[in-house]
C-alpha cells in the first residue's frame, strides 16, 4: 500500500484493491502490487514462490489466514486455495533506521513432499512512479564493486549470482532513486539488500501498468528445493529501506543498520585494529623467523593484530596443493606455530591466521581419503579452479569434519581472528550421496551449514574475529555480516584502484567492515606508483591494514606509517562509525573526496585525493556536510594542506558553504583534514 517517508501513527489505508484488467491479456492479478505472491492463474511477473507437487499440480494461490503482530514484528499467515501449504510473511521493523526486514516460511503440511522450484524472500513494491533510476553494482576479482547507474523501464533487471555463492559479479544489493537530483544526498531512494551467501537473484522490473517491484531471495536457476511433507522452508531475510536524502541517506541509514543491528557482536561490535597481513609480502614462502621479522617491523609501527596468511600448513608450498589437511606444515614451522604466536603477543599484538575450510586440493591427503566429499556428478569431469575443488558442505560428514578441525585449530593455539577465504566457485554442483530428488538442496544446505559451523565457532570461541573474504570482495552480503566482524575487500590493493571499489563498496556496506591494506609500490596490479602517504589515506578510509613488505621499507618509510597509523587510530571511530558524505565521487572527475561526521558530531574527517592535475587548474572547492551551522570547529591537516587563507576555526556554516580549498597539484596526491567541534 505504502513504501516512503514516514508518516505518522495516526495515518490510516484504506484496504488495497485488486488492480483492474488491462485487457484479456494482462488479468487482475499480474497487475496488482502483491506482497508475495505464488506461481498460479494469470501470472506474468515474478513469482515469489513456485511449486511442484508430486501429482503434477504446479498452480499454487495464496490466500490470507491470519496475522499476528508483536512489539516490532508482524507476521502475516497464507494458506494455498485447496492443499496445505502455508507461506507464513514476517516483517521486523528497526525503528532508528526504517530499515525492514523480510523473510518467508513455507510449510508443507500436505502428506508428500513437495518441490519448491523459486522461494523468493519478499516482494518490494515501489510507488508508481517514472524516471526512476537503478543503482547496483557489477564486478570481478580484482575488480569489485564498479557502480552502475540505469533507468528503470519496462521489463526486468535481474542482478544475479547462479555461483553457489555471493559472487563479485554483482552483490546483492540495489538502490532505486525518484529521477529528480544528481545531488548525492537530495531525492527519494528505495533500498534494499539480500542477507544469503549462496546463488541469489534481485528482479527489477516495470509490469504492463508501469508498477515496479522488486524481488529477491534464492536464485531460480538449477533451483528445486525438495520439501519433505510436515517440513519448514526458512527464506534468508531480506532488509529494505527509505531515504529521502539520496543514495548518500540511503547508504548512511544502511551503515548504520548494520553496525547496529548486522555485525555479529552488534551494537558493541569493537572498532576494527590496525592489522598486518604477510600475503602480499611473503606469498606461501611463510617460516617461523620470517613471520617474525616481520611482527617486529609490524609493531614498531602500532600495529594490533598480526595475521599470517595462505601456506602456513599441510605441504603448502604453492597453491597446487595441501588445501584440506589443515595441519602445521613441519618444514616451515619446526615447533608448531606457538613460537611465532608467542612472539606476536609478546610485541602486543593479537595474532591471526588465514583459512579455506571449504576447499580441497586434488593434491592432498584428504581428497585423496574422500573423493566423494567434492561436489561432483557421478563419472562427469571435476572442473578445478586454483587447482582447487569444493567440499559439499551440505553432506553432515564434510559440516563435522570442518568444524571439528577449526574448533580444535582455535582451541590449541592463542587465536584471535580468522581470515576465511573462499578462491573459486561452483562447477557440477552434484551431490550423489542423497537421491536424485533431493540433490539440488545443496544451493541451501550448504550455506546453511556453512553459517552453522560460523555460529558453533563463535559460540564456542566468543573472542574470535573472522574476515569473510572470497579471493578479495566475492562474499560480501548481510548474510555473512551476521557471522564475521569484517569482509576482505578486493584483491586489488592499489590505492588509487581502490577509491571506485571502496565507492561502490560503501554504497551497500559500512566502512567499519571494510578492510584497506596499504601494500607496495609500484603495485602489481597496475605497475603505479604511489607515495607511501596517498596508499594510507586511500586505506585509512575504511578498516586499515598493512599488507607492504616491511623487509624492503626504508627508515622514512616507517617514520611515515607510525605517524600515520597513530593519525588513524585517532579518528577511526568517526570512520568506522561515522556518517559517510560523497562530496566528490571518483568515477565523475578528476577528484574524489569523503567526509565522515562521528556519531557524537564532536569529530569530521575530510578525504580528498586528486587523479591528475591539468592545464594548472585549482583543485573545486570543498563545500562538508552534515555539521552543525552555528558550532565552531578546528581544522587540522592529517596530510598535505589547505590554502593560506583557510582559518584555523570557523563555523560549521562556513565550511558547509564557504568551504575549503585544498591545495592539490600533481598526479595522484592525497590530503586528509580532521575538524574538531569546540
Ligand atoms: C585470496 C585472498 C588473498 C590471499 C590469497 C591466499 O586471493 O583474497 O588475500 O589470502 O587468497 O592464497
Amino acid at each position: 500500500m505504502y513504501w516512503g517517508h514516514r508518516l505518522p501513527a495516526s495515518q490510516e489505508f484504506a484496504a488495497p484493491k485488486q488492480g483492474k484488467e488491462v485487457a484479456s491479456f494482462d488479468g487482475p492479478v499480474t497487475v496488482t502490487p502483491h506482497e508475495y505472491i505464488g506461481w498460479g492463474g494469470v501470472l506474468y511477473v515474478e513469482p515469489d514462490l513456485k511449486v511442484t507437487f508430486p501429482d503434477g499440480n504446479r498452480d499454487l494461490v495464496l490466500q490470507y489466514v491470519s496475522s499476528e503482530a508483536k512489539a516490532n514484528e508482524i507476521s502475516v499467515r497464507m494458506k494455498d486455495i485447496e492443499r496445505a501449504v502455508f507461506v507464513t510473511l514476517v516483517y521486523r521493523m528497526d525503528a532508528a533506521t526504517g530499515v525492514l526486514a523480510r523473510e518467508a516460511v513455507v510449510e508443507n503440511e500436505t502428506k508428500g513432499p513437495i518441490r519448491l522450484e523459486q522461494v523468493q524472500a519478499a516482494t518490494w513494491n515501489l510507488p508508481r512512479g517514472d524516471h526512476y533510476r537503478l543503482h547496483y553494482v557489477t564486478g570481478r576479482w580484482a575488480g569489485e564493486d564498479s557502480l552502475k547507474v540505469q533507468p528503470v523501464q519496462g521489463g526486468k533487471t535481474v542482478l544475479e549470482s547462479r555461483r553457489g555463492t555471493t559472487g563479485a559479479q554483482n552483490n546483492p544489493w540495489f538502490m532505486i532513486d525518484d529521477g529528480t537530483s544528481e545531488d548525492q544526498d537530495a531525492g527519494e531512494v528505495w533500498f534494499g539488500a539480500l542477507g544469503w551467501s549462496g546463488s541469489w537473484q534481485i528482479a527489477i522490473e516495470q509490469n504492463v501498468v508501469k508498477d515496479v517491484r522488486v524481488t529477491g531471495g534464492s536464485n531460480a536457476f538449477d533451483f528445486g528445493y525438495q520439501l519433505k511433507a510436515g517440513e519448514t522452508f526458512e527464506t534468508p531475510w531480506f532488509y529494505g529501506g527509505y531515504s529521502h536524502a539520496g543514495v548518500g541517506g540511503a547508504s548512511r541509514l544502511l551503515h548504520r543498520f548494520e553496525v547496529d543491528n548486522i555485525l555479529p557482536n552488534h551494537p558493541h561490535e569493537k572498532i576494527r585494529p590496525v592489522l598486518y597481513n604477510s600475503w602480499e609480502a611473503t606469498t606461501f614462502a611463510v617460516t617461523a623467523e620470517g613471520q617474525m621479522a616481520l611482527a617486529e617491523k609490524a609493531a614498531k609501527m602500532g600495529v594490533e593484530r598480526f595475521v599470517i596468511d595462505d601456506g602456513w600448513f599441510g605441504q603448502r608450498k604453492d597453491d597446487h596443493a595441501g588445501l584440506g589437511d589443515w595441519y602445521v606444515n613441519k618444514e616451515k614451522f619446526p615447533q608448531g606455530l606457538k613460537p611465532l604466536i608467542d612472539k606476536v603477543h609478546g610485541l602486543g599484538m593479537d595474532f591471526g591466521i588465514w583459512v579455506e575450510p571449504e576447499m580441497v586440493n586434488p593434491d592432498s591427503d584428504l581428497y585423496r581419503k574422500h573423493p566423494d566429499w567434492v561436489l561432483n556428478f557421478t563419472g562427469r569431469p571435476r572442473t578445478e579452479g586454483r587447482n582447487q575443488l569444493v567440499l559439499n558442505l551440505a553432506r553432515k560428514d564434510v559440516h563435522d569434519y570442518t568444524l571439528e578441525w577449526l574448533d580444535k585449530l582455535l582451541t590449541e593455539n592463542r587465536i584471535a581472528f580468522l581470515k576465511w577465504d573462499y578462491n573459486r566457485n561452483w562447477a557440477e554442483p552434484g551431490w550423489p550421496a542423497v537421491s536424485p530428488e533431493e540433490q539440488k538442496n545443496v544451493y541451501v544446505d550448504f550455506i546453511r551449514n556453512y553459517y552453522d559451523i560460523l555460529e558453533q565457532l563463535r559460540k564456542r570461541h566468543p573472542g574470535v574475529e573472522i574476515e569473510s573474504c572470497s579471493g578479495g570482495g566475492g562474499r560480501v552480503d548481510l548474510g555473512v555480516m551476521k557471522l564475521t566482524d569484517e569482509v576482505w575487500t578486493s584483491d586489488n590493493t592499489d590505492a588509487y584502484d581502490r577509491l571506485t571499489i571502496q565507492n561502490g563498496f560503501t554504497y551497500a556496506y559500512t566502512p567499519a567492515a571494510m578492510m584497506a591494506w596499504v601494500t607496495d609500490s609500484p603495485t602489481w596490479v597496475n605497475n603505479r606508483t604511489l607515495s607511501l602517504e596517498y596508499r594510507f589515506l586511500s586505506s585509512m578510509q575504511g578498516s586499515l591494514g598493512v599488507g607492504a613488505n616491511l623487509n624492503h621499507w626504508k627508515d622514512e618509510d616507517f617514520a611515515t606509517a607510525s605517524k600515520m597509523i597513530a593519525a588513524y587510530k585517532e579518528i577511526r571511530e568517526t570512520v568506522q562509525r561515522g556518517e559517510l558524505y560523497r562530496l566528490m565521487e571518483p568515477e565523475t572527475g578528476e577528484q574524489s573526496v569523503t567526509e565522515s561526521v562521528a556519531r557524537d558530531g564532536k569529530q569530521a574527517v575530510l578525504f580528498a585525493f586528486l587523479h591528475s592535475s591539468t592545464k594548472n587548474y585549482p583543485f573545486p572547492r570543498v563545500k562538508l556536510r552534515g555539521l552543525e551551522e552555528d558550532a565552531v570547529y578546528s581544522l587540522k591537516p592529517i596530510a598535505g594542506k589547505a590554502s593560506e587563507e583557510t582559518p584555523v576555526k570557523a563555523t560549521g556554516g562556513y565550511w558547509m558553504h564557504h568551504g575549503v580549498d585544498v591545495m592539490l597539484k600533481g598526479d595522484f596526491q592525497a590530503a586528509a583534514f580532521v575538524l574538531t567541534r569546540e
